[in-house]
């Protein structure tokens, strides 16, 4: 299995800035010195130089470049080139005005800043257009180039005149008429009508933001509008002539685009993550970076890179924490855990000035080789060069936890049971956690995405259904699947209108039962869901839920669980269907985690669903990457004590942080018992079984 960059070796390093650094040639010589110490292979160039690529317009200074990248080369470093687009040069915004943003309330923006431009100026798209080709020719072939970087972190929205022209004519694409439009977007309301598609404006707090239809078709919109950027700087890059793969670095739990809908203009996704370690347990930080990586990693359901990451402290957090020692080890190798092929850094020297002069960097102001943090990535250097075997490697994935942007947009914007908050990522990180405690590889796909490869589809809170999704749930249930689905499920279609005659919308016959009511509870309130003697599931305990809890009427489901107060004591939580050759599950509150955790125990046994172990204490992690012949466990110890993994049969230790790098003599091969220290990461593989 090739890796997508070409490289057989996990790539190392990360955003390199040396325009900071032109005067002092002795500072760029020791930066290579430092970075192949610390084995480091691979930095991303260009993102933020375009004042010093273009200086004027129109005249371009590319030298410094091209010695960068040729030296490196030299030096067994590759270079990700990047296109500047991302920050634009002040003589630009002098002269072409219409390239700054206007935000939502119209008014255009000074220069300053970055990630702040037009997506729809043709002048911008002209000056970007210009530099891609030329950075494409002249680099586009260097062996020392291996990929793309297209802009940086791709987000924000623009409301000037060319975007809302572009609004409107979208709009008109893709409702064809202005009587099309009305209907979808429910305009009667408030006497909100529209005669023509040029009366709309993007929402705005000065105007229109509670027709839920134009909001969402806003945001659809500006994801398009990015997305046709986006494919215009790729356009750029292969008219130059490289055919080098294209990524664009994506951000931790991003409202502002779907991702979904973006990445199909690229080869590979990347991202970059900055979560708050030490704040709380790192198993619970752990939880929650693990499943951002797993929703990047099914984008494309292939490996991904870790673009961005920080060596030690950001500087734009509330509060600055040092990464503890042996927590950039743990938490690069949990990228690599979870399908990257990369480990890369902001930054690898720290900047003098300006608003980044206190983040976190491989190389920091005193400038040195001897610093703890020095020492700590040239200790992930060196495990990631024993772990290159798991290049290009795949994850597989039985069990899948629906995640959709379009739903989350359309919920968390209708004014419905609770605007103090709904909770949507955390009920899904519920499910998501509960699978993950078993050791199972867990996919997280939206409703685009085909769900047939799956045992088992978690589908919480999908308020909104588009693209027939409960067409393709129920046959996935009528072909034998194992679907469990949750409250506030299917109540409206794509443009926000609610379903009329009964919900969820669909699936009202498959899961026996059909939703009446839900309320919305107080923070400081909550309910309970107790077991039925003798309910198939063989559920025992009473658990607690809090802000919602939804009332069905059941026809033909079995009751598993029912509340215990207020006046829908009695009612049903937890229900099973047995529907043609599949099972529906649903559960009608936001229960807690030991739910959740105990209702997935009984269905992955029911279903014969196992990962590598038997018993996974809490704060370890288990993942699996798969290269076709042989499965490879990577196991890891987020919590704070000693923890032993009980392996199955026929797992071996292949690489491991103390043994393989400081034992001479490996006693410990053929063991099905892994004990690991804090922070600890082992990896170990197995031979596939033939598939039947
Ligand atoms: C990222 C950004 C980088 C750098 C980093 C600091 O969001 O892409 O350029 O600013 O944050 O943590
Ligand atoms: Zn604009």
């Amino acid at each position: 299995m090739n890796a997508i960059t070409g490289q057989k070796r996990l790539l190392h390093g990360g955003d390199y800035n040396p325009e900071q650094w032109l005067k002092h040639p002795e500072i760029l010589e020791k930066d290579i010195e430092y970075f192949k110490k610390a084995h480091i292979n691979t930095v991303s160039m260009g993102i933020f130089s375009w004042g010093v690529l273009e200086p004027e317009e129109g005249k371009y200074e590319f030298q410094w470049l091209e010695d960068r990248i040729n030296q490196l080369y030299e030096n067994g470093i590759s270079t990700i080139l990047a296109t500047p687009s991302a920050a634009r040069p002040k003589w630009m915004a002098d002269k072409y005005p219409e390239v700054l943003q206007i935000d939502e309330t119209r008014h255009r923006k000074l220069f300053g800043g970055r990630h702040n431009f037009c997506h729809s100026s043709p002048v911008y798209r002209e000056k970007t257009r210009a530099i891609d080709l030329m950075l494409s020719k002249k680099f586009g072939k260097h062996p020392g180039v291996i990929m793309w970087h297209i802009s940086n972190e791709f987000g924000g929205e623009c409301h000037c005149p060319l975007c809302q022209d572009k609004f409107r004519q979208w709009l008109e694409n893709k409702y064809k008429t202005i009587d099309a439009l009305n209907d979808a977007w429910c305009t009667t309301f408030w006497s909100h009508q529209y005669q023509s598609f040029s009366q709309i404006e993007s929402p705005s707090p000065r105007g229109e933001r509670q027709l839920h239809g134009l909001n969402l078709d806003w945001k659809r919109f500006v994801t398009e509008q990015t997305r046709d950027f986006l494919l215009f700087e790729r356009q750029a890059i292969r008219d130059g002539g490289s055919d080098k793969p294209v990524t664009a670095n994506f951000m931790y739990d991003y409202q502002g685009l779907d991702y979904h809908r973006l990445c199909d203009g690229l080869d590979l996704v990347s991202w970059d993550n900055y979560p708050t370690w030490h704040k709380r347990e790192e198993y619970e930080t752990a939880i929650d970076s693990g499943m951002q990586h797993d929703i990047m990693r099914t984008l494309l359901k292939k490996p991904f890179l870790l673009m961005e990451s920080c060596p030690s402290a950001t500087n734009w957090q509330g509060v600055s924490k040092l990464k503890k020692p042996g927590m950039l080890e743990a938490a690069s190798l949990q990228a690599v855990a979870h399908g990257s092929d990369s480990v890369l850094y902001f930054q690898l020297r720290q900047s003098q000035g300006a608003s980044e002069k206190f983040h976190g960097a491989v190389i920091d102001h005193y400038g040195g080789p001897d610093t703890r943090v020095l020492r700590e990535v040239t200790r992930v250097g060196e495990r990631l060069s024993n772990l290159s075997f798991l290049t290009g490697t795949e994850t597989e994935a039985k069990a899948a936890v629906l995640f959709d942007w379009h739903s989350r947009w359309a919920m968390e914007n209708a004014q419905g049971p609770r605007n103090d908050g709904l909770y949507y990522k955390e009920t899904v990180s519920k499910s998501y956690r509960a699978l993950r405690r078993l050791g199972l590889n867990v996919d997280l796909p939206d409703m685009t995405q085909s769900l047939d490869q799956y045992s088992l589809v978690v589908v919480p809170m999908a308020y909104l259904f588009r693209g027939q999704f409960e067409e393709r749930l129920k046959n996935y249930v009528e072909g034998g699947g194992c679907l469990v689905m949750t409250y506030w499920s299917g109540i409206v279609d794509e443009n926000d209108r609610c379903f009329l005659g009964g919900t969820p919308h669909g699936l009202m016959e498959a899961a026996g039962l059909r939703s009446t009511e839900i309320d919305g509870l107080y923070d400081w309130e909550e309910n309970h869901g107790r077991p039925l003697e003798k309910n198939s599931l063989g559920m025992t305990r009473t658990y607690s839920c809090r802000n919602l809890c939804e009332l069905v009427k059941t026809d033909g489901a079995e009751i598993i669980m029912e509340y215990t107060d207020d006046f829908y004591a009695g009612y049903p939580v937890l229900t099973s269907h047995l529907y043609k050759k599949g099972q529906v599950y649903y559960i009608c509150a936001d229960m807690e985690q030991a739910f959740y955790d105990d209702l997935y125990e009984k269905l992955a046994a029911l279903m014969d669903l196992k990962g590598p172990a038997e018993v996974i204490p809490e704060g370890v992690e288990v993942t699996v990457r798969t290269d076709g012949e042989k499965d490879y466990a990577i196991l890891q110890n987020f919590s704070r004590q000693p923890a032993k993994v009980k392996l199955d049969q026929g797992w071996t230790l292949i690489e491991n942080g103390t043994l393989i790098l400081e034992t001479e003599n490996n006693h410990r091969d053929q063991q099905e018992e892994a004990w690991l220290n804090p922070l600890e990461t082992q990896v170990f593989c197995k031979i596939k079984k033939e598939q039947a």
